[in-house]
């Protein structure tokens, strides 16, 4: 056994710095995901055909395809196209973000889809009007379908996030990676940002507790 972990311990800051570096960029993502992801639900939901074939096929292609190599596709070939260099950073938020858009899309759509039919017919009996309809009966009950598993999608987010190391960003694994080259030994820097990702995954999943525990209560 040949372990020592006092010899990372200078590179402990350059290590740390890195969570600031990967929870920049994945809230980022979540945000643009979060809103691209909404607008494809509608489409999907909705009734304009053209609309929903669009929103089908950008699943169907950001599902269908490794993350990593349309990270590879935003960062090496957007100069190609563009003639303009694009930064690792708002690559990883364009890949991260439009990927996961994909997932939240498919997220929101099956939980509102699976509230159930008998809500819509009564509420259409009742003559109550198609937006309260939503805002009131369907979605408050959508959302306690859509909440864990975005909640999911995030903490996936998260831990993919480990793939922007490839274009060179410093992120957390980046940073375990420059250490463990340094030192000529690589156990101690990946098992610490091993953990301090598994402490991230656990506050995530944290937050998601309180949300969820919130909505129970308005049962
Ligand atoms: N490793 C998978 C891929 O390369 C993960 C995709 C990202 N997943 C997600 N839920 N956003 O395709």
């Amino acid at each position: 056994m040949n372990l020592d972990f006092s010899q990372i311990v200078p590179y402990i800051p350059f290590m740390l710095e890195g969570i600031w570096a990967t929870l920049k960029f994945v809230f980022f993502a979540i945000i643009l995901g979060s809103i691209l992801g909404t607008l494809l639900a509608l489409f999907k939901i909705g009734s304009i055909k053209p609309l929903r074939w669009f929103a089908d096929a950008y699943t169907s292609i950001f599902r269908g395809t490794p993350l990593i190599l349309q990270l590879m596709i935003i960062y090496f070939s957007t100069p190609q196209l563009t003639g303009y260099d694009i930064s690792a950073f708002l690559s990883a938020i364009l890949a991260f973000g439009l990927n996961s858009s994909a997932y939240i899309s498919e997220i929101i759509r099956a939980g509102i889809q699976a509230v159930d039919k008998g809500q819509t017919e009564a509420a259409q009996a009742l003559g109550v009007p198609y937006r309260s309809m939503m805002k009131d009966i369907i979605l408050p009950q959508a959302l306690k379908n859509i909440l864990p598993a975005l909640m999911n999608e995030f903490i996936t987010l998260t831990k993919e996030s480990a793939i922007v190391s490839t274009i060179g960003y410093l992120d957390l694994m980046r940073r375990a990676q420059v250490v463990g080259a340094d030192l000529f030994r690589n156990f101690e820097p990946l098992l610490f940002v091993g953990f301090i990702y598994w402490c991230l995954v656990m506050g995530l999943t944290m937050i998601g507790r309180v949300f969820e525990r919130r909505l129970k209560q308005s049962d």
